[in-house]
């Protein structure tokens, strides 16, 4: 069959998402994202296609900085109610998400307490493709729990393998 464009980035499912996220001037916002890339190994480089009508962009954006941050798949709740609600009239989406987060070590990014893995990022090149922006950030601090070890171990991680969006986050397998 043929694949109308607005589904194309379905055929990439089931995805893991990762929790972005940004702070400036009191404000917390922070959103699943899927659509990242490991841009460079040396100097460490990640890139976000976002959104730019989105609240985290912006912030982001105004920051010159942004987290990525891995949940494990018992936190879906909280990655469900960061993609339900907009950052816009919310002081801090993260804690409202049941998120509780503190300021990263190297860098003014938020970091979540219960994340896996969090990375943090200086904003250094906003390349725009199309309706995208896309946020590319040199990595100044990746932190793991024992659950990565050079590689993740799965008994003890449990990624969230996104499928698309029926009513609510929907997951590959079971919950
Ligand atoms: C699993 C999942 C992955 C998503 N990936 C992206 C993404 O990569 N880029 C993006 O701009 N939006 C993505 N979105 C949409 C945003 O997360 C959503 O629009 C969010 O509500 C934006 O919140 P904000 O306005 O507070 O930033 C995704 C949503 C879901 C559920």
């Amino acid at each position: 069959m043929r694949v109308d464009s607005s589904l194309i980035h379905r055929l990439f499912y089931p995805q893991v998402p990762l929790v972005m996220a940004a702070q400036h001037r009191g404000r917390v916002s922070a959103m699943p994202v899927v659509s990242y890339l490991s841009v460079s190994e040396k100097p460490p480089m990640v890139g976000v296609g976002c959104m730019p009508t989105g609240f985290t962009c912006t912030l982001a954006l105004k920051a010159r900085a942004f987290s990525l941050s891995v949940l494990d798949r018992s936190q879906s709740d909280a990655m469900a109610k960061l993609a339900s609600a907009s950052g816009a009239k919310i002081k801090d989406k993260l804690s409202e998400a049941g998120l509780p987060h503190s300021i990263g070590r190297r860098w003014k990014v938020p970091v979540l307490k219960d994340a896996l893995a969090t990375i943090e990022c200086r904003l250094a090149a906003t390349p725009r493709f199309g309706d995208h922006l896309v946020l590319v950030g040199e990595v100044v601090a990746a932190r793991a729990s024992d659950a990565f070890s050079n590689s993740w171990d799965f008994n003890r991680y449990r990624p969230m393998l996104y499928t698309g969006w029926r009513d609510g986050l929907t997951f590959y397998g079971s919950p």
